[in-house]
């Protein structure tokens, strides 16, 4: 059975105004202790065949290289080397991803970089709260590139305040012409409890529909598989961690926040560092939420995740009896399509994908 590793780094220079991802700032002084618990926590998944690793955040481009050194460490001493992976991704921010990391982690076996970029432009940067200038991105790209990285993902976000539809593909393209193997591009959500959230600020989902409309065919027309909502791909350069987890595969997730699905139970660490590093060191699990999908809940999330991917998913016996019904209605109104024996999202569907993504979680109509 194929598994994804996920190891999280929950650390940040500085929050981002739009960001609810169980990250912190000004946490660093925990840094070396979590790394401590990281490899205790690794300890008790020892030996798991795992073919993916992906290690996210927060930024683990903060590790230093001895960091760095030690995770690959973790790794090695409880699954594999890093350079055995089918893919190992390494998720990095401009600002702290310096030729002496690049080294270390395409010495530790990294083959696959995620950059976050956001923006190109300076003044949607700052909006966005971000701590780096798009020359800092444009440096770092082309180290990665000098250090050997040929698998380079950028995140760009479209919807930033105040960003025009000429703004947000000036960025696309100015983008385009790196020539990245991999693009995220996100529609901006406004995730309550963060400062624009706050500020009551609304996005305008129409300009973001043209944004996103137009990403579509920018892309593709450049030779880009769009594979997923929010992401593009040259082809084979899919990414394979994130595939598997539109499959509904299993996955480990070590760190705080990380979240695993092993055997059908979905679970979930302490999201507090602090809290996350003392269970670790008094012994005790790090989990603070399982629960084990069954009957039709386990059928709706794979459902939902699996309609994530473009070409679509094929329906089985049980998702036919359980969301048959609702999966017509879609059909009807256009959201889905049927594609010889797959059911997709149409290209309507693709931007109202929680429309149709509703109904496969409880609580269900009664069928
Ligand atoms: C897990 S985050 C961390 C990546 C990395 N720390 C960085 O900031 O570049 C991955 C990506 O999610 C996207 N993201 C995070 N919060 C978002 C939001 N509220 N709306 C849209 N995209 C978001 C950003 O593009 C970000 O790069
Ligand atoms: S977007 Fe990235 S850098 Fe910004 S707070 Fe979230 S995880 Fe940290």
């Amino acid at each position: 059975m194929k598994t994804g590793l996920y190891i999280h780094i929950p650390f940040c220079k500085q929050k981002c105004n739009y960001c609810d991802f169980a990250s912190f700032a000004g946490r660093e002084s925990f840094l070396e202790n979590y790394l401590q618990a990281l490899a205790k926590e690794a300890v008790s998944h020892k030996n798991r065949s795992v073919q993916t690793l992906y290690v996210g955040g927060g930024t683990p481009s903060l590790l230093s290289e001895r960091q760095i050194d030690f995770l690959a460490d973790i790794v090695k001493r409880n699954f594999d080397s890093v350079i055995n992976f089918a893919e190992s991704t390494f998720e990095a921010n401009p600002e702290s991803l310096t030729e002496d990391k690049l080294r270390s982690l395409r010495q530790a076996g990294f083959n696959r970089l995620s950059m976050g970029l956001q923006s190109f432009n300076e003044q949607e940067l700052k909006t966005l709260g971000r701590v780096h200038t798009a020359q800092q991105f444009s440096t770092a790209y082309q180290a990665a590139r000098k250090a050997g990285f040929t698998n380079i993902n950028v995140d760009l976000i479209a919807g930033v305040p105040g960003q025009t539809l000429e703004s947000f593909l000036s960025s696309l393209t100015h983008l385009l012409r790196l020539q990245p193997e991999h693009l995220s591009v996100y529609g901006l959500q406004i995730e309550p409890g963060t400062p624009f959230f706050e500020r009551g600020i609304v996005c305008d989902q129409l300009l973001m529909r043209q944004m996103l409309e137009q990403t579509h065919d920018l892309l593709t027309q450049q030779g880009y598989h769009h594979y997923e909502i929010s992401n593009f791909a040259k082809p084979g350069y899919e990414a394979l961690h994130n595939t598997h987890y539109w499959d509904n595969g299993s996955y480990i997730g070590l760190g705080s926040a990380a979240a695993s699905y092993w055997q059908g139970v979905r679970s979930q660490n302490t999201a507090d560092i602090t809290d996350y590093i003392q269970r670790i060191e008094r012994g005790e699990t790090p989990v603070v939420f399982s629960e084990q999908l069954t009957g039709q809940a386990k059928e709706g999330e794979s459902l939902m995740l699996g309609l994530r991917k473009l070409d679509g998913v094929e329906l089985t016996p049980r998702q036919e009896h359980w969301f048959g019904r609702e999966i017509e209605r879609h059909l009807q109104s256009g959201l889905l399509v049927r594609e010889g024996k797959k059911v997709k999202l149409s290209r309507e569907g693709l931007f109202l994908a929680n429309e149709v993504f509703c109904s496969f979680v409880a609580p269900f109509d009664e069928v």
